[in-house]
C-alpha cells in the first residue's frame, strides 16, 4: 500500500487525479499545463549539480509540486523549499503531496501570486514551469513591463508573454552560482519580444537550451512547442549548448552533466556555440540542429496567403 503510494507520488499520478476531477475551463484559467516527471527529474538532476550545494528552492509555480517531488526522488533531502501557487483547488489536493515531503524537506507553500512577492530572498536552485499566457490576455502588463525593465536594466517589448516575467525575476533571485532550470515555449527564440530576454539571459549565465523537437508534443491538452532554459548564476561560460530532443526517450539520452549517455545518443542533435557568436537579435532556432517550430501535417505557411502586423 505504502509503495503504491511512493510510487504513484515519484510519477504523473498527482495530476493526472487532479486533471480527472478538474474542468478544462478551471485548467485553462490558471494556465495549469503540468510538467512529466520524467522531464522534471531531468530538471532536478541538472539542478543538483549547484556548485557548494543545494539548500534553498523555490518553485514559483508550483501545481503539485512536481519539482519537490522529483527532488526527492533525485535522493534530496533537508531542503528549504519555497513554493508559490494562486489556485486553492491545487492547494487542496496537495496535501498528500506535501505530507509526502514534509517529513524529509521543509516545504512552504505560498498562497499567493509569486509575481507580486518581493524580489530580496535568493536561492541556491529555481525549478519552474510557468504559466504560459499571451501578452493581449495580462491585466497591469504596461506597469509590469515598466517595473520589470527598470529591476533588470533591460528593455522589455510591451508584447512580453507571461512567463518571461517568472523567468527573469527569478534569475534575479539566484545567489552566485545558483542554478535555474525553466520549462517554457521556446517562441521567445525567434519572435521580436524575445530580443531583450535572449539578452538578459546572456548576460546572466546561459548555459543552455533543451529544445523539444517540433513533433514532440509534451503536453496532452496544450500544442506548443517546449524548452528548458539552463542557468547558472554569475558563471562565465564561453559557449552555450543547444540540444535538440526528440521527446522523452532523447531526453534520457542526456544526463546531468548535459553529456549523452552514448557516443550518439539516438534521439539527441547538439551543437555548442561560442558565446560571443551569438547575437539576442538573431533567431535562435537555427541554433539547433532542427527545426523547432510546430508545423502540422497538411498545413501551409500563413506568409504563403497574408501577412499580419501586431500593434503593442
Ligand atoms: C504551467 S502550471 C505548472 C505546474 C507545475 N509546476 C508543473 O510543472 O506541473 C503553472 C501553475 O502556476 C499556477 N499559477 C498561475 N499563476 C500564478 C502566479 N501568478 N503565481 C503563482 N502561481 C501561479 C497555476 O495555478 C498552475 O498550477
Amino acid at each position: 500500500m505504502l509503495i503504491d503510494l511512493l510510487s504513484q507520488l515519484q510519477g504523473d499520478w498527482p495530476e493526472q487525479q487532479y486533471t480527472s476531477v478538474s474542468s478544462l475551463r478551471h485548467r485553462q484559467q490558471y494556465s495549469q499545463v503540468f510538467t512529466p516527471f520524467a522531464v522534471a527529474e531531468f530538471m532536478a538532476a541538472w539542478g543538483l549539480k549547484v556548485r557548494g550545494g543545494v539548500k534553498k528552492v523555490l518553485d514559483p509555480a508550483a501545481g503539485l509540486a512536481v519539482f519537490a517531488r522529483a527532488l526527492k526522488a533525485q535522493g534530496a533531502a533537508s531542503l528549504q523549499i519555497t513554493a508559490y501557487e494562486t489556485d486553492a483547488q491545487v492547494l487542496h489536493r496537495c496535501q498528500d503531496v506535501v505530507d509526502y515531503l514534509r517529513p524529509s524537506m521543509d516545504f512552504e507553500f505560498h498562497a499567493q501570486d509569486y509575481l507580486q512577492s518581493g524580489w530580496e530572498a535568493t536561492y541556491d536552485l529555481i525549478l519552474a514551469n510557468p504559466p504560459y499566457r499571451n501578452f493581449r490576455e495580462l491585466t497591469g502588463r504596461e506597469q509590469r513591463v515598466e517595473e520589470w525593465s527598470e529591476k533588470l536594466s533591460v528593455t522589455l517589448s510591451p508584447a512580453t508573454n507571461l512567463y518571461v516575467f517568472f523567468l527573469l525575476k527569478a534569475v534575479a533571485q539566484l545567489r552566485v552560482g545558483g542554478r535555474c532550470a525553466f520549462l517554457i515555449p521556446s517562441d521567445f527564440l525567434q519572435q521580436d519580444y524575445g530580443e531583450a530576454v535572449k539578452q538578459y539571459l546572456l548576460r546572466n549565465g546561459l548555459q543552455g537550451i533543451v529544445a523539444f523537437a517540433a513533433e514532440a508534443s509534451l503536453f496532452a491538452e496544450v500544442l506548443t512547442t517546449s524548452c528548458i532554459v539552463l542557468i547558472e548564476a554569475g558563471s562565465v561560460a564561453e559557449t552555450v549548448e543547444f540540444i535538440t530532443v526528440n521527446g522523452m526517450d532523447g531526453l534520457q539520452g542526456i544526463n546531468a552533466t548535459l553529456d549523452c549517455h552514448n557516443e550518439q545518443s539516438p534521439g539527441v542533435l547538439r551543437q555548442r556555440l561560442a558565446l560571443s557568436a551569438l547575437q539576442p537579435a538573431h533567431k535562435w532556432n537555427d541554433c539547433f540542429q532542427i527545426k523547432t517550430t510546430v508545423r502540422l501535417k497538411h498545413s501551409t505557411l500563413f506568409s504563403r496567403w497574408a501577412r499580419i502586423s501586431r500593434s503593442p
